[in-house]
């Protein structure tokens, strides 16, 4: 990169306080510069996640030493790369994982962070693929240790990563089953991998759990409601199962019944992506490079962009998050929209 870049500025996206739509900003900031073991991505689109929209609404503080610009993943190009980071040319397409800073025209990032696009993603889609490709496999691979034929209930079967989770448990071997809102997400669910979709508005999941697994149960249940189904979650567990929580959407604390967590042998877990060490993302993505881009490039995971918005429109494209029908991924991007 030119040392003239180092004077220009970037357009980025502020939280200007705690709240809605109202406080989102897009400013002209200084360009991130990479420090030692970083590079700089110029970035060409950036994902959405749920925690965005929680550090917009004041309840996901940014953790110690993370960009204050919101976005946790972006796919681009390789700008310039800092002391001790040697493997990357300038103008390689790559996608990472990030603790903020996505929604940006250029992010600097961990060189660990960084992976290479699965081939035959188009460099906007990648995107949406390093926070739950990231979240998918650290929880249900290594956390939870998901094996061939395990029966794996995930709920929002067609979120951001519920979307990912069918897929790639799909792909795995492992028989994923979704709880979805309505008749349409249900639909979706199957699409994606599941085999059976239970619809949490009208039915009972536990029951049905059983039901679908020949009174089994679940060996893995991948959770993003916390507490409001902590109690039943555990009441869907097989012997030996393994709850996973990873979002708190019904609640933070609810009661464990701890006797049916001894009497079923099960373990109930969790983990938060965002606050963990760089070493350890870049553990993760190192892995994901290595098992799920290749399930990526042949077609067994697909990306699932509901949505592309221009940056300068990051309050549609939020707004468009949280419509009640959005299945899968919203992007913004910094050029023009595809
Ligand atoms: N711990 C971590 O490291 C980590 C990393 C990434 C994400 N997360 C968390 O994972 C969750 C999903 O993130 P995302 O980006 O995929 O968001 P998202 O696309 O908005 O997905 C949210 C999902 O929650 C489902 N849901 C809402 N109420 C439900 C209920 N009562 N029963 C079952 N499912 C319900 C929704 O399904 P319907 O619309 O069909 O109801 C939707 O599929 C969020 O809570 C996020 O904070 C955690």
């Amino acid at each position: 990169m030119s040392q003239e870049l180092h004077h220009h500025t970037m357009r980025a996206v502020t939280y200007t306080g705690a709240g809605g739509r109202e406080v989102l900003s897009v400013e002209d900031l200084a360009l991130p510069v990479p420090g030692t073991g970083e590079v700089l991505i110029k970035v060409t689109a950036a994902g959405i996640n749920r925690a965005d929209l929680l550090q917009r609404a004041g309840n996901y503080p940014v953790p110690e030493g993370a960009s204050e610009v919101p976005g946790l993943e972006v796919a681009g190009t390789i700008e310039e790369t800092g002391a001790g980071v040697g493997n990357w040319d300038f103008g390689t397409p790559v996608c990472a994982l990030l603790a903020g800073g996505g929604y940006a025209e250029y992010v600097s990032v961990p060189a660990g962070q960084v992976v290479p696009v699965p081939d035959g993603v188009s460099l906007t889609d990648a995107a949406g693929l390093p926070e739950v490709a990231a979240t998918c496999w650290s929880n249900l691979v290594q956390q939870a240790g998901v094996g061939r034929g395990d029966w794996v209930l995930v709920h929002g079967g067609t979120g951001g990563i519920g979307s990912f989770a069918l897929q790639l448990l799909k792909a795995l071997g492992a028989r994923p089953v979704a709880t979805a809102g309505s008749a349409e997400k249900v639909q979706r669910s199957l699409e994606l991998g599941a085999e059976a979709a239970i619809n949490h508005r009208e039915e009972d999941f536990v029951a049905r759990m059983k039901e679908i697994t020949g009174g089994h149960g679940a060996d893995v249940i991948l959770d993003v409601m916390g507490a409001k189904y902590l109690e039943k979650n555990v009441a869907a567990l097989a012997q030996g199962g393994r709850l996973v929580v990873i979002g708190l959407q019904g609640g933070a604390s609810g009661t464990l019944p701890i006797g049916k967590v001894m009497g079923k042998n099960a373990v109930v877990t969790g983990t938060m992506l965002r606050p963990r060490p760089a070493e350890e993302k870049a553990g993760i993505m190192r892995d994901v490079a290595e098992h799920v881009w290749p399930l990526v490039t042949s077609g067994a995971i697909r990306t699932t962009t509901d949505a592309v918005f221009a940056l300068e429109d990051v309050a549609a494209a939020q707004d468009r998050f949280e419509e009640a029908d959005r299945t899968g991924k919203i992007l913004l991007v910094t050029g023009e929209t595809p």
